[in-house]
């Protein structure tokens, strides 16, 4: 379906042709004062150069072609030479209804579906989940739906970090035990234990790592614990990442790149593009137009050890040969972004993927707590996923009951799980994903200004007036928009227009923030045409029959947003 500012430039490069001017000049945009006009168009101005009149002439020339448009109510050319446009109520509710029928409400379908792999998960097997992982999974999850519901091929990618050395030191401290095969309780007791262990006992730590070289060399009863770790592990992030709402097309691994490590580091000597450097193995990236020296890729360490940047090259050559990707979407923590920079210019370099392959880094900024510090827990340790998902949770039930929430125990825990959910995700997402942000619990769980639990109340309130009209007899199915019948009503009639071309926006940006900034504005254009409007008790039938068209509109809208966020509504709160 066209978007409505394409069907209105249309309309006023028609304009500016019948006037005698170069169509081009037409496009119109969403005006910046919105006090004074709808949308606005400033071609005039530019057209002065090429036709050396007046841009006060030029606008009121094309104006002048508008009279009368069935696009425009009215079109006015005001100084210095703007055009002031307001849209008929009839041509923009007949746009709505198009959009009520249309797939997706508008959205059109890619000229080529394209195979984009989402890297976002990086949590490190063994040991557990952390705040850190939680935006990685947030923005991933988010950036992956985005682009699957503009019809892309996505593949989420969790690519576990499962083969370094917190591997040999789990093994070396089961060893000094003498314990069998672990649970996941003891692992995560381990872990840390063997962690702390070898920053005191050199000898622990030379163990572990010698164990780790031999893991990844083929010892059979290493690997078969690691096996066994991985099993455990794997089923535990699953059951995390499902509360999160999040899940993965792939379950690889950094172990699943390492069949690849040989050939490619052969090929990459054999062409030339390795060489030794004070006994490493490395390849230049710098570029001339660098400000800033971009150091050589490392390939192997002296010992003839890979490293990260190894396995994330590795890893490209495998998803290049298992999917062809167009693009590499990366949801890591910004402070990466030199690791990323070097892996991508030497993956262009040296043919690892195509030239034409897109290969970015969605890089985000830090949860921070109230402090302005990473956020941490009372005790000032690391903030464990699940401490975090559960205090929202809490927060939540006390709020909903200080609301007098009418439900039975078992709806309202599901509720509050739902809004807790919300609550987090949009709290994340309302940023700009490079941002760092602070995690305010409070102001997250609020039911007011621009949280998760305000966006779902809103809808709560539209699921509820089209439940009434069901129960009173109403049947909200096959009715139209009708054209508005005031201003807060046409103002919300206008935001929705706008869904499909803010929806391809976001994806192209890869900025889940604006369909956050989008849903708070159309929830408040929503909220405010709600207070001014009785709707159920409207006796002009016709009038509420419009009125509950656009509602099942906006429903629909607003369920596709916050799914594509990650997140639902519940039925009340
Ligand atoms: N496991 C890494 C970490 O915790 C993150 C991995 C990110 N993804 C990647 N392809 N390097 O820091």
């Amino acid at each position: 379906m066209d978007k409505l500012l394409d069907l209105l430039s249309a309309e006023v490069s028609g304009a500016f042709a019948a006037a005698g001017y170069d169509e081009k000049y037409g496009k119109v945009t969403v005006s910046n004062r919105p006090d004074l006009c709808e949308y606005q168009c400033n071609g005039a101005m530019s057209a002065v150069k090429e036709y050396k009149k007046a841009p006060l002439v030029i606008a009121e020339d094309v104006a002048g072609k508008l009279f009368g448009s069935s696009v425009f109510e009215k079109a006015e050319a005001v100084k210095p030479g703007f055009l002031n446009l307001t849209v008929r109520n009839d041509y923009l509710s007949d746009y709505l209804r198009q959009m009520a029928s249309a797939e997706k409400y508008g959205l059109s379908t890619p000229e080529k579906q394209q195979t984009i792999v989402v890297d976002y998960g990086g949590p490190n097997v063994a040991k557990p989940l952390h705040i850190g992982h939680l935006r990685a999974a947030i923005i991933g999850e988010s950036v992956k739906r985005i682009g699957k519901y503009l019809g892309h091929r996505m593949l989420g990618d969790i690519h576990m970090g499962d083969w370094g050395l917190q591997m040999g030191l789990i093994i070396a401290e089961m060893k000094e035990r003498q314990m069998g095969l672990p649970t996941i309780r003891e692992l995560e007791e381990i872990y840390p234990a063997a962690s702390a262990k070898s920053k005191e006992d050199e000898a622990f730590k030379k163990k572990a790592m010698d164990i780790t070289y031999e893991l990844q060399h083929g010892n059979g009863e290493y690997l078969a614990i690691w096996k066994h770790i991985m099993e455990i592990s794997v089923a535990d992030l699953k059951r995390n990442y499902e509360k999160l709402n999040v899940s993965f097309e792939i379950w690889k691994g950094e172990s699943d790149a390492d069949p690849y490590i040989t050939p490619m580091v052969e090929r990459l000597k054999a062409e030339g593009f390795a060489y030794e450097s004070q006994g490493a193995l490395v390849v230049d990236v710098a570029e001339e137009s660098d400000a800033k020296e971009i150091p050589p890729c490392m390939l192997l360490k002296s010992d003839g050890a890979a490293l990260y940047t190894t396995t994330d090259l590795a890893t490209l050559v495998q998803r290049e040969e298992d999917y062809g990707p167009d693009w590499v979407i990366y949801v890591v923590d910004k402070r990466q972004d030199l690791h990323f920079k070097q892996v991508f210019r030497c993956a262009k370099k040296t043919g690892i993927v195509p030239e034409s392959v897109r290969l970015t880094l969605l890089g985000f900024g830090t949860m921070n707590g109230a402090d302005g510090k990473p956020f941490k827990t009372r005790e000032g340790g690391v903030m464990r996923l699940e401490s975090l998902l559960n205090d929202v949770y809490e927060r939540m039930l006390e709020r909903m009951k200080e609301n007098g929430a009418e439900m039975s125990e078992e709806e309202t825990k599901d509720t509050a799980r739902k809004v807790a959910l919300a609550a987090i995700k949009y709290g994340d997402l309302s940023n700009q994903a490079s941002k760092d942000y602070v995690f305010d619990i409070d102001k997250f769980t609020s039911f007011e200004g621009n949280t998760g639990p305000y966006i779902l109340y809103t809808i709560v309130r539209i699921k509820s007036i089209l439940r009434k009209y069901g129960e009173s007899g109403g049947n909200p199915e096959g009715l139209f928009v009708r054209p508005a019948e005031s201003a807060s009503e046409k103002a919300l009639c206008r935001l929705l227009s706008g869904y499909n071309a803010m929806m391809e926006n976001a994806f192209e940006e890869i900025a889940p923030h604006k369909i956050c900034a989008y849903i708070y504005e159309a929830a408040n254009a929503f909220n405010h045409f709600y207070h001014e409007t009785k709707i159920l008790s409207e006796e002009d039938e016709e009038k509420k029959k419009g009125w509950i068209a656009l509602l099942t509109l906006m429903k629909g809208i607003f369920e596709d947003a916050i799914d594509v966020l990650g997140f639902e509504a519940p039925d009340q709160m």
